[in-house]
């Protein structure tokens, strides 16, 4: 297959070309072709100029779009949540409609579990309702620009939870406090946290590009989702440190500002639908998965 990718150089993008470059031709749209490449290596086309977008997507059997600015960037000052927006839902768009010109046979397009705001304890499919805050009405347009590919595309909404890898992600980002026993959980620690293993998480996009059966939104999270306590009390015991430094939410509000939202926000998403499809999680515990990634 000829697939072409956004966001190749990020977190996911990076594992995902290790894993599709041995059995399918890739193509990668990126900003700067010269850093692209001392990431992605010589295995991969690059290409930076939007305006051969449109050729490269009709040739093009599938499209995976990881594109868009941080997250957990910086601030969400007004103009970062534009910044937000714009470099997911612009490109989104323009993708979208290049597939449903040139029939396209498949577009997965990322999203993430933020669609479904702050529901507490309850367990969320994809058939969930969706929230109001900022990053689900941005998960929303998000996903809304990516079935504009439909009908002819087969459209797959990654609806990821939060990644865990040695490389990057929030993970690498707590490390550093939980190490030296200054980490534990957030606000009242009770909300939960959707979280996949990115082995796991490029599996699953691979089972999407395979599995034609699959469409529409996909809970991209382990099967065993835990609260922010839980998630600090795993990793301080696997790392022998005390993880009970609880981050209280005005103080954590002051430092990273309308960002807390998002990481109070409680999201108790389960993979229904790939495992609906029969996917096979290699850590659906979390145990398992942090073990796997502190080792070496
Ligand atoms: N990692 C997670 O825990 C997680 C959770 C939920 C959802 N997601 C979503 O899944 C997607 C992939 O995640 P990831 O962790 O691999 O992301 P990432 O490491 O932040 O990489 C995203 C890629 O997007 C491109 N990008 C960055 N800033 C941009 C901007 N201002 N305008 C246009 N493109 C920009 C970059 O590619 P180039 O420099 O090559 O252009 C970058 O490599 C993201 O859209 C993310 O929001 C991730």
């Amino acid at each position: 297959m000829r697939i072409l990718i956004t966001g190749a150089t990020g977190l996911i993008g990076q594992q995902l070309v290790d894993q599709l470059g041995s059995s399918h031709q890739l193509v990668a749209w990126v900003r700067d072709i010269d850093r692209a490449r001392t990431s992605l290596g010589q295995g991969v086309e690059l290409f930076s100029q939007p305006g051969e977008l449109d050729q490269r997507v009709q040739h093009a059997d599938a499209i995976v779009n990881l594109a868009g600015a941080p997250i957990a960037g910086q601030r969400w000052t007004s103009r970062y949540k534009r910044q937000l927006r714009d470099s997911r839902i612009d490109t989104t768009t323009r993708i979208a409609r290049c597939c449903a010109a040139s029939k396209t046979p498949l577009l997965i397009s990322a999203s993430a579990v933020g669609i479904y705001g702050d529901q507490a304890d309850r367990l969320l499919d994809e058939s969930a309702p969706t929230g109001d805050d900022f990053l689900a009405e941005l998960c929303r347009d998000w996903e809304r620009a990516a079935s504009q590919a439909e009908p002819h595309t087969r459209v797959v909404l990654l609806r990821t939870g939060v990644v865990l890898a040695r490389e990057g992600g929030a993970l690498q980002k707590m490390l550093p406090a939980f190490r030296r026993g200054l980490g534990g959980p957030l606000g009242s620690g009770r909300q939960y946290m959707p979280w996949i293993h990115i082995a796991d998480m490029v599996a699953a996009i691979s089972f999407a590009i395979e599995n034609t059966s699959l469409s529409g939104p996909l809970n991209c999270v382990a099967p065993n989702p835990c609260t922010s306590a839980e998630f600090a009390a795993e990793l301080g015991k696997q790392l022998r440190r005390s993880a009970r430094l609880r981050v209280f939410s005005p103080l954590l509000k002051l430092a990273v500002g309308e960002l807390s939202a998002a990481l109070l926000s409680s999201q108790r998403a389960i993979p229904a639908a790939l495992a609906g499809q029969g996917f096979r999680f290699r850590y659906p515990q979390l145990t398992d998965a942090l073990t796997a990634l502190l080792s070496t």
